[in-house]
């Protein structure tokens, strides 16, 4: 199976351990196993695990404990995969075959953009138009969503919150992209993982319950804070989770079994709250660290602040490619953030706004002086 690269995943693993200042992640900066101790994980009891096999499609009790967070969901609505990105690849591969429509909605993190082309089917997007053509937030284009979900649309795929806008949808704008998808017979994939990253809003509704075509993908990477563990799982209908399950016997056969004890931990509703907060406390303070940085280019940028997630989507007002800008930063400043273009919109940046005050500041520090010899008249040579 051909497949293109996967830009900004391929551009974050090449640079992201290797520059000195990494603002290209885009969740919260990580727990450690130390505050998992203090929300109860026993180190000790860990230390003598078997390091067998786990149970495939992720333990009883991890996915009971999931079930409370879906209303409706048995355990056989859930599949446990490893992180977020393997549970969209295996709804991908159970569900696209050659010739079917694929509708994105743009900008987003682009895996679904790469996998649904690979395995045959036509993809097309839809908007998300940005706020400075809509006076208001980033709302989906509604003539561009009637004309990519279509009766051919086999799936369309969202994240809400929205990677890398930070804004989260209506539920008006929820309810009519449901409609549409109903109506079409088309499957919704609703990607949340920024779910319960939510800066200083009320917390973010699923899109689970809305009507049976809808799946759910979700995991411990961003509103958590537990990236290093890649646990996530997909909610979905039980006929389609099963098929998702015989797709996972082939690609990774199921998670680690020491991620899905610590996944155990972290999910019981007092500790998800309690991670919830964390990120909540981290996020005001950066945003409000990242708001003066921006105000200070008196215009050069202009931003919509995110609803959730540790990501800030700037625009820029220069006439320059978004990854020449980039590649700019991170070779005269060793400093790495997201070309918009890897996102699906040019004109922007995306940097991350989940890191220690100290760490983000000095790494803005580095992209102010970028954005000071770019706003001027000559670019120096890059190298
Ligand atoms: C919308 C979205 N989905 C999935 C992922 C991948 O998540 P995970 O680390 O859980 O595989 C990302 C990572 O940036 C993301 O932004």
């Amino acid at each position: 199976m051909k497949i293109e690269t996967f830009e900004m995943e391929r551009m974050q693993s090449t640079w992201e351990n290797l520059v000195e200042y990494d603002l290209s992640e885009s969740g919260v900066r990580p727990l450690t196993l130390r505050e998992l101790m203090e929300m109860g994980f026993d180190l000790d009891s860990f230390l003598d695990v078997p390091l067998g096999y786990s149970q495939s499609n992720g333990t009883l009790e991890l996915r009971e404990a999931l079930t409370q967070i879906y209303p409706g969901a048995t355990v056989d609505h859930i599949e446990v995969t490893n992180g977020t990105s393997e549970a969209n690849y295996l709804v991908a591969l159970s569900q696209i075959r050659p010739g079917d429509g694929f509708a994105l909605e743009t900008p987003n993190y682009m895996q679904l953009w790469g996998v649904p082309r690979s395995l045959g089917a036509k993809t097309r997007t839809f908007r998300l138009r940005d706020p400075f053509q809509t006076g208001n937030g980033w709302e989906p284009d509604w003539n561009e969503l009637e004309r990519a979900v279509t009766p051919e649309t086999r799936m369309v795929y969202v994240s809400n919150p929205n990677n890398p806008t930070g804004s989260i949808l209506s539920e008006a704008a929820m309810k009519r992209i449901v409609e549409r998808c109903e109506a079409v017979g088309a499957y919704l994939l609703a990607d949340e993982v920024y779910q319960g990253a939510e800066i200083s809003r009320e917390r973010t509704k699923s899109f689970w319950g809305m009507s049976d075509r809808v799946i759910v993908t979700s995991g411990l990477s961003k509103a958590w804070g537990i990236p290093g563990v890649r646990i996530g799982w997909i909610v979905g209908p039980k006929e389609l989770i099963a098929e998702c399950w015989s797709q996972h016997d082939y690609v990774t056969i199921g998670p680690n079994k020491l991620s899905d004890q610590l996944a155990r931990i972290a999910v019981t509703a007092a500790n998800r709250e309690k991670c919830y907060a964390r990120t909540r406390a981290v996020l005001s303070t950066n945003l409000g660290i990242t708001r003066e940085w921006v105000r200070s280019f008196d215009g050069f940028l202009e931003w919509r602040e995110p609803d959730a997630g540790a990501i800030g989507l700037m625009k820029y007002n220069a006439n320059i490619p978004s990854v020449e800008l980039c590649e700019r930063i991170r070779v005269r400043r060793n400093t790495l953030i997201v070309p918009g273009a890897q996102l699906g919109v040019e004109g922007y940046v995306r940097i991350w706004i989940g890191g220690r005050e100290e760490y983000l500041r000095k790494g803005l520090g580095r992209v102010a002086e970028e954005f000071g010899v770019v706003s001027g008249a000559v670019l120096p040579d890059l190298y």
